[in-house]
């Protein structure tokens, strides 16, 4: 085959056992796909089969709710329970049959969650809803959930997992000061405050065994009185000594992403490699920086600057499936991007309805509501 324009990019990297065979990867993208209820959904495995085909070396699945409680939204993909197993086989299948390695993110959305009593490290209210602050009891539960839903994804046939501790769900609500207000041995210090996390960690690692399991990072909640990375990296630290493969790194909440100033900050291109490059300084294992890298050109540089290993495309590889391939002939110039100007995925997304993007064509649109139920 003939030598890829950009060396750095595909060179494989060896992940936890895994071999990665380039640096792109797809990072998760919930676009509200999966049928009513979180089952995979025809047009799931179509898009999965899409992406997978893409040629990236690890396609990261949208967040999985390890427990009905914790779910983010009704089409959220479920995970936490083995009714769910059969769909879960066919999803990792499908990713695994075009040669990509196939991870399955999973969460609990604590204080964002799409339910009735959501539960939270204490009472601080999301958009005016107060969560009910969880008793220790109910943390172990949580802790055994997310094991059995890695367990669960195992058995499936995904060759990995992620935990999500991004976008202020759980995990990041008992990293942050905000939201941690607790006066127990989990709230308090930031050494305090990322016990949840690492007990989650390490009882994923012992349950699954001989597993990958990453973590979505979040290094800074981007607001006043939140997380700064001077704190997060402490748990990032603490992630690499529990053995965690990789640290997928993003910013803000969304409590920050509709701030004026955090809208402009995300049109930029490569608006968050800068939190990947202040991890990748205190950590050893590999770390994945995402956020807007829309040619094959920023991304080669980002890993040539050492500040990230790994590039994640969201809707970078959505918008574009040819993204890797064009890359590997150095033909930026025809990869379609995504426009800053846009919202359009996320607006959808946000009233319940399945995410089409206004720069497909009209057959690739067509294809895709075909298949919506
Ligand atoms: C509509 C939408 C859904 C997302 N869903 C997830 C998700 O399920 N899990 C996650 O960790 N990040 C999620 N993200 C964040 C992306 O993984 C990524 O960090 C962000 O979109 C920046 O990368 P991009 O510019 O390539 O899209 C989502 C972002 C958007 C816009």
């Amino acid at each position: 085959m003939k030598k890829p324009v950009y060396e750095n990019l595909f060179k494989p990297l060896k992940l936890d056992g895994l071999r990665l065979k380039n640096r792109i990867t797809m990072a998760p993208l919930y676009l509200g796909y999966a049928a009513s209820g979180g089952r995979i959904s025809p047009l799931l495995l179509y898009h999965y089969k899409e992406m997978a085909q893409s040629g990236a070396a690890m396609i990261m699945v949208e967040n999985a709710s390890i427990t009905p409680n914790g779910s983010g939204s009704p089409r959220t993909i479920r995970c936490d329970h083995n009714r769910f197993l059969n769909g879960l086989e066919t999803l990792a299948h499908t990713i695994k049959n075009e040669k990509s390695l196939a991870g399955l993110q999973i969460n609990h959305a604590g204080r964002f969650a799409h339910v009735s009593e959501p539960v939270a490290p204490s009472v601080v209210p999301a958009f005016g809803k107060p969560p009910r602050a969880l008793t220790q009891r109910e943390m172990t539960t949580i802790q055994k959930q997310f094991a059995n839903a890695a367990l669960r994804a195992k058995k499936a046939g995904f060759d990995l997992v992620e935990l999500h501790g991004g976008t202020g769900y759980l995990l990041a609500q008992f990293v942050s000061p905000r939201t941690n207000q607790r006066t127990d041995a989990y709230g308090g210090p930031i050494e305090n405050r990322i016990k949840f996390p690492l007990e989650v960690l390490k009882r994923v690692k012992d349950t699954a065994g001989n597993f990958p399991v990453g973590y979505r990072f979040l290094v800074d909640e981007w607001l006043p009185d939140g997380l700064k990375a001077k704190e997060s990296i402490v748990l990032a630290q603490g992630l690499e000594k529990e053995g965690v493969a990789y640290i997928s790194t993003m910013g803000g909440t969304y409590e920050s992403f509709f701030l004026p100033e955090i809208i402009n900050k995300a049109k930029k291109p490569g608006y968050m490699v800068s939190l990947a490059a202040t991890v990748k300084k205190a950590v050893g294992v590999p770390v994945i920086a995402a956020g807007r890298i829309s040619t094959p050109a920023k991304a080669e540089s980002i890993l040539q600057k050492k500040s990230a290993d790994l590039i994640g495309l969201a809707r970078m590889l959505w918008v574009d499936p040819k993204w890797p391939k064009k890359a590997r002939k150095g033909d930026d110039r025809s990869i379609l991007k995504c426009s800053p100007k846009c919202d359009a995925c996320l607006q959808l997304v946000m009233q319940g309805k399945p995410a089409f993007c206004p720069k497909w064509s009209k057959e690739s649109r067509a294809a895709y509501r075909e298949l919506f139920q």
